[in-house]
């Protein structure tokens, strides 16, 4: 089984400044640096460092080679990988003197999805028990839900960032929500803050009772429901140098293990040591673990 990962990818251009541009203002920037991101991106290097078979589906722009390159390299299928007239998805991040940052996303090619090239690659590459993967960084969503569960492909949707409205989205057709505390609160309508969030699982596969539920808790770890059973897994204790992308890490580490094969408590406890490295680490996608790594560092505690 492998993971069709219908993705956003975005060039990080981080600049260093001394303190934030105002209205008006032209400033000099220190220094500049390029990183990869992208939920998406994100996602299908860390399902592909897990081991898994990931086919990425989603288009960059002709700058995107550092993209695409970088996703070759983690070991992601990038045959289906368009190169479109425009810009690439990306963000423009300025870091002040005190490491406060500010941010523009521009979604770009991110935002090309059409639903021939959809139909195209479920056809062509979805084999029935594929996981087709999304985040809401993309356009078409409820198209591509819709389409995979018709083709008896599974779908996995981490409603990240939270959609302003889910009424077009057919959650009935997701089989896997991978969501953190504000997503899954978002999902189950619940508007309180600080909920209880044994509640807000129970809530979200009351609604969707036959979807597995992951409800990642930052550093108070995750919960997870499947039918009536209901699993729990702590973070591993690490120094936290940089938390980008742990979600993302989670939530590609779980679908490879599922892919594998492996039972949920399983899956629980890579995803958890994957991201607590990740979490360790500085930088985003580069800090995403290999499988091996995640061996090792399990046998270590
Ligand atoms: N400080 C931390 N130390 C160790 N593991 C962490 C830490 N923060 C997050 N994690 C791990 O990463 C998972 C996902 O983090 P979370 O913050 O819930 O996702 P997101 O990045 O989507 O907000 C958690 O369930 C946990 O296993
Ligand atoms: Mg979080």
């Amino acid at each position: 089984m492998k993971i069709i990962s219908f993705g956003s990818m975005n060039i990080d251009k981080v600049y260093q400044v001394e303190n934030f541009v105002l209205p008006g203002e032209t400033i000099l920037a220190d220094g500049i640096q390029l990183n990869v991101g992208g939920k998406g991106l994100n996602q299908s290097v860390a399902a592909a460092r897990a081991g898994a078979c990931v086919v990425h589906a989603g288009a960059v722009g002709e700058d995107g080679a550092m993209l695409t390159d970088f996703m070759k390299d983690a070991g992601v299928d990038i045959s289906q990988i368009q190169v479109l007239p425009g810009q690439s998805g990306h963000a423009i991040i300025q870091v002040d003197s005190t490491g406060h940052n500010c941010i523009i996303v521009y979604g770009g090619t991110n935002r090309d999805f059409t639903k021939e090239y959809i139909d195209k690659v479920l056809t062509e590459k979805g084999e029935p028990g594929d996981v087709v993967l999304m985040q809401y960084e993309v356009n078409e969503v409820p198209y591509m839900i819709r389409r995979a569960h018709e083709l008896g492909l599974k779908v996995a949707f981490n409603p990240s960032p939270i959609p302003k409205s889910m009424e077009d989205l057919p959650l009935d057709c997701v089989d896997y929500f991978i969501v953190n505390e504000v997503e899954g609160a978002a999902i189950a309508g619940i508007q309180e803050a600080n909920p209880d969030y044994k509640k807000v699982l129970e809530i979200l596969s009351e609604k969707y009772p036959a979807a597995v539920i992951v409800l990642t808790l930052g550093d108070a770890g995750v919960l997870c429901k499947k039918g009536e059973e209901t699993y729990t897994h702590d973070i591993y204790r690490v120094k936290a140098v940089d938390t980008t992308a742990a979600g993302d890490t989670f939530c590609g580490y779980f679908l490879a293990g599922l892919c594998a094969g492996e039972d949920i408590p399983k899956c629980l406890e890579m995803a958890s040591a994957a991201s607590a490295i990740a979490v360790s680490r500085p930088g985003a996608a580069p800090s995403i673990p290999l499988y091996q790594e995640v061996v090792e560092f399990l046998k270590e505690r």
